[in-house]
């Protein structure tokens, strides 16, 4: 007898997320986890403190749902101080469940059937069921290696008045790239030209190599009123479990996110967010350590790969490393990423998950490193066995 299929079709136009599939299969082959961007190493103890006093503090019950004041402050003091625009943390912050949660209720909240939002690709994955899942017409604009750049007359294509909103991911997972001012400029007056929403996730702004550095495009002219600033605790302060977001939007468009966010998920976690404000203070030396000892990882792996024979695209930001599978001759990326993990022991992220089509990502696959120097270390030695092959 055939079963009847209960599934939306909305649910059925997108697949598990390979990444943490990928998390799966390394768990059940006990290897070396370089698929999914998380570190092995302890976040900062203060901050962690901070949240243990908040427990025994009983800040246990629901958050004010956009986010508790005194972390919207530190938000708001922070994003003065690093990104240089000013916003009121009354009325231009929606703290979500992770950025995750802050894209998808941003995407929601302006996004009608069938607009049109411009992806950016490669791309992290979650943007494309991200799009289905507020019903928007993804157009996919190529970032074409080695450098990543995109095409000024592709994208100028691309706005028409069908375009709701553009999504920039700087600096750039998968691949690295880190948007210049003139790039950014460029996308800013094609937004304020056609009255497109900028739409930018942010959460690697601290990790950044040898002298690259970050812009915000909600700080370029005029940008403020048309931008959608998207980040996280997870990256910055190595707390990808904790769960805490936020959103950062002109005050119409808050009101419009807050509503979505509250009757998704009502908030996130309440003493975290008061440790996430802890955080967001934390000294300022910590960014320069962080960005450091992601300098000396990339400095260790970046060789390694080259050395076992991957074509590689040195990253400017991030903590991800693309790479060119084509020496090693096997069918397809999704082959190549099983091979690694069942036989040698470390697990990666197949190129195709960062591609509309399989087919444009089956030469590459993506090695994450925020990872104790000993884990890169084992991997390194796991790895030197694709030279005996
Ligand atoms: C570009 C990008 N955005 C968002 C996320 C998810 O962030 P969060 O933990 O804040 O939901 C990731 C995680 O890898 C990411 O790489």
């Amino acid at each position: 007898m055939s079963q009847k299929n209960y599934s939306s079709n909305r649910s059925l136009k997108f697949t598990e997320s390979v990444i943490r599939e990928m998390t799966r299969v390394c768990l059940s082959h006990q290897g070396v986890n370089l698929a999914q961007g998380f570190p092995d190493f302890p976040a900062p103890a203060e901050i962690k403190e901070a949240a243990v006093e908040a427990i025994r503090a009983d800040l246990n019950q629901y958050a004010i749902t956009w986010g508790e004041p005194n972390l919207r402050q530190a938000i708001a003091e922070k994003f003065s101080w690093y990104n240089g625009v000013t916003i009121d943390p009354e009325k231009e912050i929606t703290v979500c469940c992770g950025s995750t949660e802050a894209m998808i209720s941003s995407l929601m909240a302006i996004v009608n059937s069938g607009e049109e939002v411009i992806v950016f690709e490669p791309f992290y994955e979650n943007y494309g069921p991200d799009t289905i899942l507020c019903d928007a017409k993804p157009r996919f604009i190529t970032l074409h290696e080695p450098d990543w750049h995109f095409d000024e007359q592709e994208l100028t294509r691309a706005f028409t008045n069908k375009t709701k909103a553009i999504i920039i991911n700087t600096p750039n997972n998968p691949t690295g790239k880190v948007f210049s001012r003139v790039e950014l400029q460029f996308i800013a007056d094609l937004c304020l030209k056609w009255g497109v929403i900028a739409m930018t996730d942010e959460i690697y702004e601290h990790i950044l190599y040898d002298g690259a550095q970050h812009i915000s495009i909600a700080s370029l002219p005029g940008m403020r009123d048309q931008t959608i600033t998207i980040n996280s605790i997870s990256k910055t302060y190595s707390l990808t479990g904790w769960r805490v977001g936020w959103a950062i939007a002109p005050a119409s468009l808050t009101a419009s996110i807050r509503k979505v966010h509250d009757f998704l998920t009502v908030g996130a976690p309440h003493p975290l967010q008061e440790a996430a404000a802890i955080a967001l203070r934390i000294d300022r030396g910590y960014y320069k350590n962080l960005a450091k000892e992601y300098q000396e990882r990339k400095n260790f792996f970046l060789p390694v790969l080259k050395d076992v024979g991957f074509g590689v695209f040195p990253p400017c930001g991030a903590y991800y490393i693309m790479t060119d599978i084509s020496p090693f001759r096997f069918s397809d990326d999704v082959t190549f990423a099983m091979y690694l993990v069942e036989k040698l022991g470390v697990a990666t992220v197949p190129g195709s998950s960062f591609y509309s089509r399989p087919s444009l990502g089956a030469t590459k696959i993506r090695f994450c490193f925020p990872k104790r120097m000993e884990t890169l270390q084992e991997a390194a030695e796991k790895l030197k066995r694709l030279k005996k092959r």
